[in-house]
C-alpha cells in the first residue's frame, strides 16, 4: 500500500484514486445524481462564465462542469497558442480555451478518469474541435513536452492531488518563458485537521484535500513561479451539510490564480 505523511495519520493513496474515479466517472455519467458539490449550467454562469461562450460548446461537457471557478480572464488565451488543462473532465474548459486560442492553435486535457475522457472526446469528434486532443494521464505526470506551452489551466482539480508540490512543478515544467499558469481551486483559511484530511470521500469532493491558502501559493512559487494574483470565489458554495460544516468552520473556499513563469 502506498500512503504519505498528512500529520500524524497516513492517508491511503491508491485507495484516494479509486474513490476520485468513482466520483468523477459518476459525474461524467450521471451529472443530475446528488453530490457534495454543485455542477453544470447554472453553477457555471454564477462563477462568471458568459452564457454566449456556453452556448458555443457541446451542452453535455457543461451539464457534467464541476469546475469551482472563472480564470478564464487571467489565462488571457491568444489565437495560436498551446494550452493544458490539467484535469480536464468532461471537458468544458477545454472547449472554451480551443474556441480563445483557434485552429491554429492547441489545447491538450489530460485526465485519469476514463468516463470523463470517453465522455470530452465523443463530444470533442461530434462537435469537430480539431485542435483538442484529450489524453488518459496524471496531472503530476503529464507526459507533454517541456516548454510546450503557453497557458496551463485548471478547474477544480488541483486540491485532490496527494502532492500539491509536483503538480506545480509539473505545470512550471511545461511552460515556456513568459507562460502562464491560470486555475480555480479550493483552499482553506486554516489547516484541516486530519479527521477531514484522512476521509478519503471528503477528499474525492474537493475537500479533504484542500491546503492552507497561504501554503497553496508558496508551493506555487517554490516551482518557480510569480504569483500575480489571488481572487476569492465567493459564488462558489458546496452543496451537502458536511460540506457546508467544514466550509464555516475551516473557511473551506475557492480561489482563482495567476502565476507567470518570469
Ligand atoms: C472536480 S473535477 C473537475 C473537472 C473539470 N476541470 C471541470 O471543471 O469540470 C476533477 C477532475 O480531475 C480529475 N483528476 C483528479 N485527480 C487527477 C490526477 N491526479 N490526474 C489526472 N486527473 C485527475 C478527475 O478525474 C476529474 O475529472
Amino acid at each position: 500500500m502506498t500512503t504519505i505523511a498528512l500529520t500524524p495519520k497516513r492517508l491511503d493513496i491508491a485507495a484516494l484514486e479509486q474513490k476520485v474515479k468513482a466520483m468523477y466517472r459518476d459525474v461524467a455519467l450521471e451529472p443530475q445524481g446528488e453530490f457534495h458539490f454543485e455542477m453544470g449550467r447554472a453553477l457555471a454562469e454564477r462563477l462568471g462564465y458568459a452564457p454566449s461562450d456556453l452556448e458555443a460548446i457541446p451542452a453535455p461537457a457543461i451539464d457534467s462542469f464541476a469546475g469551482v471557478g472563472y480564470y478564464f480572464d487571467l489565462a488571457a488565451l491568444k489565437p495560436g497558442e498551446a494550452v493544458a488543462d490539467l484535469g480536464s473532465g468532461s471537458g468544458m474548459d477545454s472547449f472554451l480555451a480551443a474556441r480563445k486560442v483557434g485552429e491554429h492553435g492547441r489545447v491538450i486535457g489530460i485526465d485519469m478518469t476514463d468516463e470523463q475522457l470517453a465522455k470530452s472526446e465523443r463530444l470533442r469528434a461530434a462537435a469537430g474541435f480539431a485542435q483538442i486532443e484529450f489524453r488518459k494521464g496524471y496531472i503530476e505526470s503529464t507526459g507533454l513536452a517541456d516548454e510546450s506551452c503557453h497557458a496551463v489551466i485548471s478547474n477544480g482539480v488541483v486540491n485532490l492531488s496527494p502532492d500539491k508540490h509536483v503538480v506545480f512543478r509539473e505545470a512550471a515544467r511545461l511552460l515556456k518563458r513568459g507562460g502562464r499558469l491560470a486555475l480555480s481551486d479550493i483552499v482553506t483559511e486554516v489547516q484541516l485537521p486530519e479527521g477531514i484530511t484522512c476521509n478519503a470521500t471528503l477528499w474525492a469532493a474537493c475537500i479533504g484535500g484542500a491546503m492552507q491558502v497561504g501554503d497553496y501559493v508558496a508551493a506555487i512559487e517554490s516551482a518557480g513561479l510569480r504569483v500575480r494574483t489571488v481572487r476569492d470565489n465567493p459564488a462558489y458554495q458546496f452543496i451537502s451539510d458536511n460540506a457546508q460544516g467544514a466550509t464555516r468552520k475551516y473557511g473551506v473556499k475557492s480561489v482563482s490564480i495567476l502565476a507567470v513563469k518570469e
